[in-house]
């Protein structure tokens, strides 16, 4: 098994007694500060927006609902079922599918990609939160979902995230509430370096097409009402041709 029984039962436990409301937990910020700003860098960069679109490692929802309302066919992804139970809870329409795949699994993503054929990928904050071990398989699914003719769009924390971090865990006032939540259930954000993601994508046979930093905008607000934003990288990735 790639991803290790404890870290799937933390993700369940997280999701479990995370609140419905939206924006309760700490990275669940509003689509026009983060998704919405992602697709506009991404969308002109799709060699076929037609294909369906899977939101990896989904979490809630929030973010896939949004895709939902601009591509055709939108899956959202996740490890955990009670993070589906709260996509699906949120979308009662059913705008997107939902999915649950241990994406660092060569196997499950073969089997989605079997179904749907190539696709884009949407993944924003999940390589920094895996097991260090499951980084570069987890890169190797999404390799496999893309298939020739879809691309990836990769938003994640930047080294120096570390350091933001560590300042808010350590501050007077004690760290902002909404993190607590994620040391309590140990899915602490552990630290990729920058390096490190352009080295995945490659050795999963991946090129980096268009790069770029953006601010990973939060839910959480320092003791003087500033939004707390943590610094992030994004990346559109394809196949080596
Ligand atoms: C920090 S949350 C980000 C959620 C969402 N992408 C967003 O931006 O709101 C990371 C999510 O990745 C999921 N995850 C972690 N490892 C995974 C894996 N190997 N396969 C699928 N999902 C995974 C976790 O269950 C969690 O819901």
């Amino acid at each position: 098994m790639s991803v290790t029984s404890r870290y799937r039962q933390a993700w369940e436990g997280f999701w479990n007694e995370a609140p419905d409301e939206p924006g309760a937990v700490f990275w669940d910020a509003e689509p026009a500060v983060t998704v919405g700003v992602h697709l506009a860098l991404f969308a002109p960069l799709l060699a076929d927006s037609g294909l369906p679109l899977v939101d990896l490692g989904c979490g809630n929802g929030t973010q896939t609902r949004f895709l939902a309302d601009h591509f055709p066919r939108v899956l959202g992804a996740d490890l955990s079922t009670s993070a589906l139970d709260h996509a699906r809870r949120a979308d009662p329409t059913g705008r997107a599918e939902y999915r649950r795949i241990d994406a660092a699994e060569k196997g499950a993503a073969e089997t989605l990609h079997a179904e749907l054929g190539d696709a884009n990928v949407y993944m924003r904050g999940v390589l920094h939160q895996c097991e260090p071990e499951d980084r570069q398989p987890l890169v190797g699914g999404m390799a496999t979902l893309v298939g020739e003719r879809g691309r990836v769009f990769l938003a994640e924390l930047a080294e120096a995230a570390g350091t933001v971090l560590r300042g808010l865990a350590q501050s007077p006032e004690g760290p902002p509430a909404k993190l607590a939540p994620v040391f309590r259930h140990g899915i602490a954000p552990g630290e990729v370096a920058d390096a490190a993601v352009p080295e995945y994508l490659r050795s999963a046979g991946l090129t980096v097409v268009a790069s770029g930093e953006l601010p990973l905008v939060t839910t959480e607000h320092t003791a003087d009402g500033t939004r707390i934003e943590l610094p992030s990288k994004w990346i559109v990735a394809a196949r080596e041709s």
